[in-house]
């Protein structure tokens, strides 16, 4: 397994590892790197794949200089190495929502977590990113995104998850109809009623780069495609 690393936006970076389950079904694990004067790392991917993150990070710059570990939700692909890059960046702090502070990041982390209020901007040099708290969506109630606010880069987690380990990095062609093949047999999406008006509330941020957690990130129209995400979830 190796890791490969491309730019999709400016000054952010796109770190994915392919993997294959013993079925023969493929998977992509994907962090988020945003290189600037505080760097963040927006998940962590599973424990067992520190090595290969790490290694990933390190051909962008060096990893004692993070300043930021984010995480979505509480689970191992988002945050299962958390310990690990507190150990290897003697600055670096958990990044995440202040429910995910509350029941998880600060009891499991060895360091107390930085937790923003929704709506709460964080600068981190010529990048900013703000929070959106998203309770159960796509899942757990700790749930929650960032948007890049220079870049309108939206650090979208789970939400247009594509399955298969061959994916470009950064693609303009439709990703809902992957994704919504993915999402119908694992039924991974929380059933909140409250999805719609949360990504609406994404939409009017009109993000242009969708940085997914599984599969290819996204370049397009993003309130067009959050909104048609609610449709499909409400049908
Ligand atoms: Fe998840
Ligand atoms: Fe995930």
């Amino acid at each position: 397994m190796t890791s490969s690393v491309h730019e999709i936006a400016d000054g952010i970076y796109r770190l994915s590892t392919p993997v294959t389950f013993p079925d023969g079904a493929g998977f992509t694990f994907n962090q988020y790197l945003i290189a600037d004067e505080q760097p963040l790392l927006f998940h962590t991917g599973p424990r067992r794949m520190f090595p290969l993150v790490r290694d990933a990070v390190a051909r962008v710059l060096p990893v004692e200089r993070l300043r930021y570990i984010g995480l979505s939700h509480f689970e191992a692909d988002e945050c299962g190495s958390l310990n690990e890059w507190l150990g290897v960046a003697p600055t670096a702090e958990p990044l995440c929502g202040r429910i995910a502070a509350m029941v998880s990041v600060n009891d499991v982390a060895d360091r107390p977590a930085r937790a923003l209020a929704d709506g709460e901007v964080l600068a981190l040099g010529r990048h900013a990113v703000r929070w959106f708290d998203t309770p159960h969506l796509p899942h757990a109630w700790e749930c929650g995104f960032l948007l890049e606010t220079s870049t309108r880069t939206l650090l979208c987690g789970d939400l247009f998850t594509q399955g298969g380990a061959e994916h470009p990095p950064l693609t303009e062609s439709d990703i809902l109809g992957p994704s919504e093949a993915f999402r119908a047999p694992m039924d991974y999406y929380s059933h909140t009623k409250n999805a719609r008006g949360m990504l609406e509330r994404l939409a009017a941020e009109r993000p242009t780069t969708l940085a997914c957690m599984h599969g290819a990130a996204w370049r397009g129209d993003g309130a067009q495609l959050l909104r048609a995400l609610g449709e499909a979830l409400d049908r």
